[in-house]
């Protein structure tokens, strides 16, 4: 087996289904890495069982135990820090980061979204998708910064929008493409093909579209 040198930090607020994604692409050494460790804010996030069966090191940073947004993005910062990782990746991790935060990780933090970015960023993506009508729906992976679900996109995954869809068979359909792309994207950073460049996500040396790489056009660009 590959020895992995790379890190990765992985935050979650509930089931962790992507995180469970990132552990079995590691398993199947898709991704070449470890996780170092799984942190939650909430004590009764399911993740936390799954990680710990993995022999993964968890934690829990309780947010309602801090009195500002700042102190605890500084305790979850500092905790981070601690474990060295090459990536943070954001998995359903349900809090709003400060600048102070994101700043401090710039360039090594990525989430997904369960939207086609630029669109609808925020919360009810696919009941939003669905009001106004859209022909598709799915979600994205990108690079945080401070604007909320507003950094450089990396990779989307789509799926057509039929007649009688409403948001659960939506998301029950664009939830396996999430743990499909997710590792994918965090592959591509980590063997250095990927990078963000100010507030351009640069792939193999070239600025990419605003909607990022599409997971069905672009498969020969991101398997070489
Ligand atoms: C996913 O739909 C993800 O796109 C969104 O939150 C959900 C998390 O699910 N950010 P899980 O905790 O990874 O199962």
């Amino acid at each position: 087996m590959i020895n992995p040198s790379k890190r990765l930090a992985i935050l979650i607020s509930g089931r962790g289904s992507n995180m469970e994604a990132f552990i079995s692409a590691i398993e199947q050494q898709q991704l070449h890495a470890e996780v170092g460790c799984v942190i939650s804010n909430k004590p009764a996030a399911l993740g936390l069982e799954a990680a710990q069966a993995a022999g993964i090191v968890t934690q829990c940073i309780d947010h309602t135990r801090f009195a500002t947004r700042h102190t605890f993005d500084t305790a979850l910062a500092d905790a981070l820090e601690s474990y060295q990782p090459d990536l943070v990746v954001l998995a359903g991790f349900m809090r709003i980061l400060t600048e102070g935060f994101v700043e401090r990780f710039s360039g090594r933090l990525i989430n997904i979204h369960p939207s086609l970015l630029p669109k609808y960023p925020g919360l009810n993506t696919h009941q939003r998708a669905l009001q106004a009508n859209e022909r598709e729906a799915g979600a994205t992976v990108h690079y945080v910064t401070p604007e909320l679900d507003g950094g450089p996109p990396i990779l989307q995954a789509r799926v057509a929008i039929e007649a009688n869809d409403d948001a659960t068979s939506l998301a029950s359909r664009i939830l396996p493409l999430e743990h499909a792309i997710y590792p994918v994207a965090a592959q591509l950073h980590l063997s250095g093909r990927l990078t963000l460049r100010g507030n351009q996500a640069v792939f193999d040396g070239e600025a990419l579209p605003s909607t990022g790489l599409d997971w069905q056009r672009d498969q020969h660009r991101l398997f070489l």
